[in-house]
């Protein structure tokens, strides 16, 4: 086929920072594609701040967010804006990419319209239908949906294959965050980004714990004791400033804020743009997180990871020995946290580069493989 027309869906951040690469990809390869960009909107200002820095307008916006949405309001909103868009840009192909509300929402809408799906970074499996939830259903859900197969790993790859997905379909790509975070490191050696003199005074000198948290499975008891652990850890440790760049969502701002602000050693600042975040990661000692897209990120720039999640779908980090699992349990978190500050050689265990998640060409693959098929249709 000519020219197939690809339909790019994006709701989220971590979306946004993954399929970047991809939409550059096809856009610099116009004599092969016709790529369009969908953006849910399922995030507002979380999505922006990244479509802006790659330099990506949408030709769709769904504008769906709405504060406190549940996951019923999203998804409906999704697959009815979605099926609008489907009805004028009559896409060849669309691509989502990994398991948020969004690309499951963007993989039915294209199957209720008998339009091919390609999904990038398939294969993750927990096991666990509940964790992390909604994520894991979503993005076995997908999998059973999609056409084409874009996994990052060989683990995840052998999945889809245990699943009895058709070998022919599945292409072995590695994870587009690196490609996104190779550039934007390069970038943000060349110019470091501009950061307030307060949030610099308080680090200078001293360890950085980075934090990020936001899964819904964690909400209620587990945020308040990684919370707690958070606070007792900046108690103990005079040496260390914890950063914590807060999601948005509200069910993660309450407990953060009551339990975390108005300490010296604590930093609660707004989320970042993805160029300031990659250097806060550079900077820090240790990152301590329950995020997918940090967990990849953290093995490229030889950063100790402390997983918040008592499961990981990415265990390849685990085995690269640059992550481990400590759940939302507040003995693990001051446990963990504690021994790799103090200890600088059970730091430097965890602390080799590694790139288990890919090389920085997975969207060349992605275009590669997705040209590869037309060709032969
Ligand atoms: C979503 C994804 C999750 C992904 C995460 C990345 C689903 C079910 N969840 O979770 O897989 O890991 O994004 O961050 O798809 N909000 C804003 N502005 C923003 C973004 C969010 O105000 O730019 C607030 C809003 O009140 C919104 C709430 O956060 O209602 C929750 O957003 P939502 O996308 O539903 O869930 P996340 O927890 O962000
Ligand atoms: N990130 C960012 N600014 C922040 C926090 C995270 O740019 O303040 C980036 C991070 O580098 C990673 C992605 O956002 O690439 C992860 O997003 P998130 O944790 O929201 O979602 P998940 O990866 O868990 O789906």
């Amino acid at each position: 086929m000519l020219k197939p027309k690809i339909l790019i869906v994006i709701g989220t951040r971590p979306e946004a920072i993954k399929m970047a690469p991809i939409v550059l990809e096809l856009q610099s390869r116009s004599d092969e594609f016709r790529p369009i960009v969908c953006a849910t909107a399922q995030h507002r200002e979380m999505l922006d701040q990244v479509l802006q820095l790659f330099g990506i307008t949408p030709d769709y916006d769904l504008n769906l967010m709405k504060p406190g949405q549940t996951l019923a309001m999203v998804t409906s909103r999704a697959i009815e804006g979605l099926d609008r868009v489907l009805i004028e840009a009559q896409p060849d192909l669309t691509l989502v990419q990994g398991d948020t509300t969004s690309a499951m929402c963007g993989a039915l809408a294209s199957h209720y319209r008998q339009v091919l799906v390609g999904h990038v970074e398939a294969g993750l499996r927990t096991g666990n239908k509940y964790a992390p939830f909604p994520e894991e259903m979503n993005r076995r859900l997908i999998g059973r949906l999609a056409d084409l197969h874009f996994p990052p790993t060989t683990h995840a790859r052998d999945i889809l294959l245990r699943e009895h997905t058709d070998p022919g379909m599945v292409f072995l790509t590695g994870n587009t965050v690196i490609d996104a975070l190779l550039w934007v490191r390069d970038h943000v050696e060349k110019s470091p980004p501009q950061f307030p003199q307060s949030l610099l005074d308080s680090m200078k000198g001293k360890q950085v714990v980075l934090v990020t948290g936001h899964r819904r499975e964690s909400f209620g008891d587990g945020f308040e004791d990684l919370c707690r652990a958070i606070r007792d850890l900046a108690d103990q440790h005079e040496d260390a400033q914890f950063v914590y760049p807060m999601h948005l969502n509200p069910n993660v701002r309450e407990p953060v804020n009551r339990v975390l602000a108005g300490h010296e050693r604590i930093s609660l600042i707004e989320p970042l743009s993805y160029e300031p975040f990659v250097w806060l990661m550079n900077r820090s000692t240790i990152v301590l997180t329950d995020s997918g897209g940090v967990q990849e990120e953290a093995p490229s720039l030889g950063k100790p990871v402390l997983v918040m999640r008592e499961t990981t779908e990415r265990p390849e980090g685990v085995d690269a020995g640059n992550a481990r699992l400590v759940g939302t349990n507040y003995d693990k978190i001051v446990q963990h946290v504690s021994l790799l500050l103090r200890e600088p050689s059970e730091r430097n265990k965890m602390a080799a580069v590694n790139n288990p998640y890919g090389d920085g060409t997975a969207s060349k693959r992605i275009a590669d493989s997705i040209a590869e098929y037309f060709e032969s249709v």
